[in-house]
């Protein structure tokens, strides 16, 4: 596990770009593509400053990303709350990723549905492994100051899910309720995961994902502890204090 502390938000902001750029160049010349999950909130605002900007943007080989969501909101997919309908605005409409290469949901099917076929539209990219799991080349998560991440709470049931790719979630503490997420089992088979996280609230749900890491770390992103891949965290000075204490 690597940590990338900042004191300045525009040096965390091309540092996940830079970090993006190379994951997406290192799967690319592996095996000819990159398959990323990406999830909402503060992250797509902070890594889409630098992405889509020479000279970083002129570096990635757009055409061979494919893009998924780590947790996805159900509600269409140009609400506000929608995580494609941001990714949409700050990334894909400044590069030229194929459309067709970008999988947002079905918000159409009822919540359950939209799960299975988005644990189908995994499959068809990234079948089962030796693992029988899908993996992806890169998982970008946030994190909450309650610790949760993607749309894996604290206590929730969906921290024991083992057999589901996708699971639908339905009582999410935060609104909107109803989400698909990927499961941890997916989550850590990935080859590379990374957290972003700023400000201060975080502070103390940070030092617990990172003092308490572990499969029955009270703190869900602390049970993100990738099997065979490589775990990265990127935060502001305010979201590592305790760590720095
Ligand atoms: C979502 C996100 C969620 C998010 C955290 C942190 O769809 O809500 O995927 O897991 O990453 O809640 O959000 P902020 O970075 O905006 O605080």
């Amino acid at each position: 596990m690597s940590l990338h502390i900042f004191a300045i938000q525009d040096e965390l902001s091309d540092a996940i770009a830079d970090y993006v750029q190379q994951m997406s160049a290192k799967a690319i010349e592996d095996h000819g593509q990159f398959t990323v999950a990406l999830s909402g909130g503060s992250l797509i605002k902070l890594l889409s400053t630098e992405l889509v900007k020479d000279p970083i943007r002129s570096e990635i080989n757009w055409p061979a990303w494919h893009v998924f969501w780590a947790d996805e909101r159900y509600v269409p997919l140009d609400d506000e709350d929608s995580n494609y309908r941001l990714a949409k605005e700050l990334i894909f409409d400044q590069v030229d990723i194929p459309p067709e290469q970008i999988y947002p949901i079905n918000p159409a099917l009822r919540l359950a549905g939209a799960a299975r076929a988005y644990a189908k539209a995994v499959r068809t990219i990234l079948p089962p492994d030796e693992n029988r799991l899908p993996r992806f080349d890169l998982v970008l998560l946030g994190m909450g100051e309650d610790g949760h991440t993607a749309s894996l709470f604290p206590d929730h049931h969906l921290l024991d899910e083992t057999r589901l790719w996708v699971a639908p979630i339905a009582d999410s503490p935060k609104p909107p309720s109803m989400r698909i997420t990927l499961t941890l089992p997916v989550i850590n088979n990935a080859n590379y995961v990374a957290f972003l996280a700023t400000g201060a609230g975080k502070a103390e749900a940070v030092f617990q994902a990172i003092e308490k890491a572990g499969s029955t770390c009270p703190v869900p992103a602390g049970r993100v502890q990738p099997t065979h891949g490589q775990l990265d965290w990127f935060l502001d000075e305010a979201a590592a204090a305790r760590l720095i204490d």
